[in-house]
Parts: C-alpha cells; structure tokens; sequence
C-alpha cells in the first residue's frame, strides 16, 4: 500500500473488508486446487474474465502470474484473460498501468479479437475501471463503437462470435444486482449483443454459475462461470468453473459445471439453460 493513498476509502476499506471476510472467504489453497483441476480438463481455450487480485497490489498479480504459468505455458494466447474491477482498483493504479505491468498478457484494450480458428473468433470487451467505493464496470460509448464495429467485421466475414467480458448484462430475477456492483450502461451493452449476436456470452463478477438464455437477446447464450476460489456451502457459489464443447456453428454442447468439494474431489454437474 502506497502511503499517499491512505486517503483513498477503498484503500481503507478494502483490507478492513479483508480482514474481516475476505481470506475466510476466499482461502488461498482453492486457488491452486482449480487451477490442477482446469489443467486436469486438458482444454483447448480458456477464458477468465477477470479479478485476478482483491486490490490489484503487484505483490497478488505477481501471485497470480505464477498460479497461471502452466496454462499459459500450456495454451499460449488460448489462455484468454480480461480485467475485472479489482483489478483496476484505484485511479492511481489504473494511471500507472499496475496491471498491465504485472500481467502483460492480459488483454486490458476496449476490445480485443482472437481467431480461434477458421469459423471461431473470440471477443473480449474490458468495462472495468476504477470507482471510488463501488464495485462497478462502465459501459463507454467508445468501447460500444468498437464492440460494435468489431461485430460488423466478423459477421460480414460470417464468423461464429463468442463474447468474454466482466460484468453481466442481465442477471436471473432471484439474483439481482445492486447499484453498487452493476455495469453501468448494462442495457447498452444488451442492445449492442442482440445486434451483434455472438453465440456465448461469458462472464463472471457475480460469484454465482449461471446459464441463461436472455429474451432480450435470445441468441445468445450467458454463462457465467462464478468463482474460481470462494468458499462457500451453495455449490452455485462454491469455488469452480464451467466447461464445455464448443461448437463451430455456435452450439454448446456438454456444458458442464465444476464444483469443489474443498478438499480434494471435484464433483461434475450438467447445466440447464434457463430462459429469462
Ligand atoms: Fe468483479
């Protein structure tokens, strides 16, 4: 911690919030225990989308480039990754580039394209950005210019789509988001993916796994992969992760949800599609 930021009341807040919840909540182990358990999958793309710190400190993103090191070592740019709001903190270090200095392969631009093959593209869009208190993302109208205009290319070029940001769009009626943790311009953002259609969505940010099919964009699929690493007796918010079979067209076939037991096991679940 900078001593200069101690006034800043997230830099206050956010230990305190530590100390008193956060390493019970999200204890330090699991991290290493999903990731043993990713590799174990043997996948061919993975995609995190985000929050790799609690207070982008350099000390939890150099932790985190080792955690990642054998799926990066194993995947190359296939290890697709995107900010969250922790990891843009503060403005101080969203001014000095804390995160791109410690983690250099992760994809901190508006919008960022990667062609998984000659059918297959993935987009990554980064809404995060630092707020005094609250855990929002901001939707700007330039990210929505590029998303926008990202979607225009790849559909003339008839590519399947597969979207990855931070923060959902829409959220299941019994998980609503509050105020303080949304994304700003969230109906902005759906009216860019029902134009734009891309066959997934992928999110995280609410610590819970969902699929979803919304109607204000019914083609697309919302999955939000929940938390990797907290600790919790719901097994929807317990650490783990989604997988599944990609298809070319866009289909999702054998989404599957990963959960852990905290110890050693992990239990593999089908997951239902809800329409919304
Ligand atoms: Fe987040």
């Amino acid at each position: 911690m900078m001593w200069s930021e101690l006034y800043y009341p997230k830099r206050w807040l956010g230990p305190l919030n530590l100390l008193l919840h956060r390493s019970k909540f999200f204890p330090p182990a699991y991290r290493q225990a999903a990731m043993d358990a990713i590799l174990a999958e043997e996948p061919d793309v993975a995609v995190f989308t985000g929050d790799f710190s609690s207070f982008s400190l350099k000390s939890e993103f150099e932790q985190a480039d080792e955690l990642f090191a054998p799926l990066r070592e194993k995947l190359g740019e296939r290890l697709f990754a995107i900010p969250g709001n922790h990891d843009v903190y503060t403005t101080r270090v969203a001014r000095r580039r804390v995160l791109e200095n410690s983690l250099p392969w992760v994809h901190t631009d508006l919008v960022t394209r990667l062609d998984l093959n000659d059918r297959l593209s993935l987009l990554g869009v980064n809404h995060s950005c630092p707020f005094l208190i609250a855990s929002n993302g901001k939707v700007t109208p330039e990210a929505q210019e590029r998303l926008r205009a990202m979607f225009d290319v790849l559909n003339a070029e008839g590519r399947t789509v597969l979207l990855a940001g931070h923060y959902p769009y829409i959220s299941p009626p019994e998980f609503p988001e509050a105020n303080n943790h949304k994304l700003l311009g969230d109906d902005e953002l759906a009216q860019v993916v029902k134009e734009g259609a891309p066959a997934v969505y992928m999110h995280g940010h609410h610590h819970i796994r969902w699929a979803v099919r919304p109607r204000i964009t019914p083609e697309t699929l919302c999955l939000n992969c929940g938390s990797v690493s907290m600790k919790h007796a719901r097994p929807d918010k317990q650490a783990g992760f989604l997988s599944w079979d990609q298809q070319d067209d866009g289909e999702v076939r054998n989404l599957t949800a990963h959960t852990y037991d905290g110890k050693s096991a992990w239990a593999k679940s089908p997951v239902d599609v809800r329409v919304i």
